[in-house]
């Protein structure tokens, strides 16, 4: 007699926000050493815009992490108990809020020293260059704690955790997320089969939200990255 395959958690909408933290801090470790470097220079307007864009950057992968500990831990491990460790991940996330806050702080200090009447170029190149290397430090805190969080839950929670628990770990790492924000940087980081599938999966929804983001964001993207 042949049982029914169990349904399994799709964890693609998981797997390109993760993909979405990683490039765009990278993204913008990049950039802040481009301002650092002089190739770029910065005004306060587009060092408000920056500092706005890392705002929603930081409260977003707080967000991500904190749901995580709130929902997705209790869920493992009621579904999978003995078979996973959570600590280093947990220790992970602890460590992750200080560095978030010395993003926000160097964003303020740019903001701040971009502000007064007449901005020392050299000064703001400098505290651009401490950014960079906080965003850096940042991006390689992210690949190796998302590598090893795939690596170790990715195949637990396909294996144990039931659709039902798993939707409601997505909707409470949705519910959190400024939608404005996420929405189009999932647009702008997923492959196009992942958006089709994601599309697929939202709905007309999708597409209607998409739409009418999508030019709010890349203004701000334009305010930040534009040369
Ligand atoms: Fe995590």
């Amino acid at each position: 007699m042949g049982t029914t395959p169990r349904a399994e958690p799709n964890l693609l909408g998981f797997r390109v926000n993760h993909r979405t933290m990683r490039a765009d801090t990278r993204r913008l470790a990049e950039l802040l050493d481009r301002v650092a470097g002089g190739e770029l220079t910065y005004d306060r307007r587009r060092a408000t815009a920056l500092r706005t864009y890392l705002g929603l950057l930081c409260d977003g992968i707080h967000h991500h992490h904190q749901t995580e500990d709130d929902v997705l831990w209790p869920v493992l491990e009621r579904s999978a108990g003995g078979e996973v460790d959570l600590r280093d991940l947990s220790a992970d996330h602890a460590a992750l809020d200080p560095v978030l806050d010395e993003v926000r702080a160097g964003a303020d200090e740019l903001v701040a020293v971009l502000a007064s009447g007449a901005p020392d170029q050299g000064r703001a190149r400098t505290v651009a260059g401490r950014l960079a290397a906080t965003l850096a430090r940042l991006s390689d805190f992210l690949d190796t704690h998302i590598e090893q969080e795939e690596r170790l839950l990715f195949p637990v929670i396909r294996r144990h955790v039931s659709v039902a628990d798993w939707n409601s770990v997505e909707r409470a790492v949705r519910r959190g997320g400024s939608i404005r924000f996420e929405l189009p940087r999932l647009e702008r980081y997923a492959e196009p089969a992942e958006l089709a599938e994601l599309r697929a999966i939202a709905g007309p929804v999708l597409r209607v939200l998409l739409a009418v983001m999508r030019p709010g964001f890349r203004r701000r993207e334009a305010a930040v990255f534009g040369d």
